[in-house]
């Protein structure tokens, strides 16, 4: 099974299709180490391309569990789950789904409900309802985001009235001693400590959840 794993892992980092071109105009997020395209043959996949690489470890890292993860069947309801490297005009670029919402619109983050009136307004009671629903996810299934703030959690709904949040970037145990990926809880406790540092303690969720009410979680 193990073995399996690696040969998955090889033929993926091995495997590049045609070059495939891309320009500014396909450019859809742009964080501190990737930019991210819309893939120009797929209307649901999304090329991400690192640009900072100083940063290039956590890309690696992130697409090997994502890799592992779909190895050992752990659901991907709310990952962006990954489809492989491809060659383009700009380098090497990493194929992940690209998440939409129910009308094909392109689902915005967190972040973005959060500060961008405009967006459908999610009450705070709401926020608060679609995070603990993620943590409630993360712990039973023991899937690592050592990243999940609010700029990486994209609010997809599948109807106007009904989301869920899938998490874009950060997946992964960035522990040098991986106990984590092997114990339910160790796994848990870095999730833990994770949701209350980018969580928790998240200055731009601070108000929200104060006014949706949110307990602190406890493990
Ligand atoms: N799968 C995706 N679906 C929709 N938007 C995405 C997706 N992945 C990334 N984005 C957008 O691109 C931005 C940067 O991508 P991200 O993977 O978080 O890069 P970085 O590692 O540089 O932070 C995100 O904040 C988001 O706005
Ligand atoms: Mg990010």
């Amino acid at each position: 099974m193990f073995l399996h794993f690696i040969w998955k892992v090889i033929k993926v980092f091995s495997t590049l299709s045609e070059e495939i071109q891309l320009n500014e105009s396909f450019i859809i997020g742009k964080g501190g180490v990737k930019t991210v395209y819309q893939h120009p043959n797929y209307q649901s996949r999304c090329i991400k391309i690192a640009y900072n690489f100083s940063k290039k470890r956590p890309v690696r890292r992130e697409i090997l569990y994502l890799i592992f993860y779909y190895h050992y069947h752990k659901p991907f309801t709310h990952l962006s789950a990954f489809h492989g490297m491809c060659k383009t005009n700009f380098g090497k670029g990493a194929v992940f789904d690209l998440i939409r919402n129910y009308d094909g619109s392109l689902s915005k983050m967190l972040s973005d409900h959060i500060i961008d009136p405009n967006l459908p307004q999610l009450s705070p009671a709401q926020i608060v309802l679609l995070l603990d629903e993620l943590y409630d996810h993360l712990i039973e299934h023991s899937i690592i985001a050592c990243d999940p703030a609010a700029n990486n959690l994209a609010v997809q709904f599948s109807e106007p009235e009904c989301a869920k949040l899938v998490i874009v970037d950060g997946i992964g145990n960035p522990h040098f001693v991986k106990i984590a990926d092997f114990s339910k809880k160790y796994a848990a406790k870095t999730i833990h400590k994770k949701w209350q540092k980018y969580v928790e303690r998240s200055q731009i969720l601070h108000e929200v959840l104060s006014k949706g009410k949110y307990k602190v979680k406890i493990l």
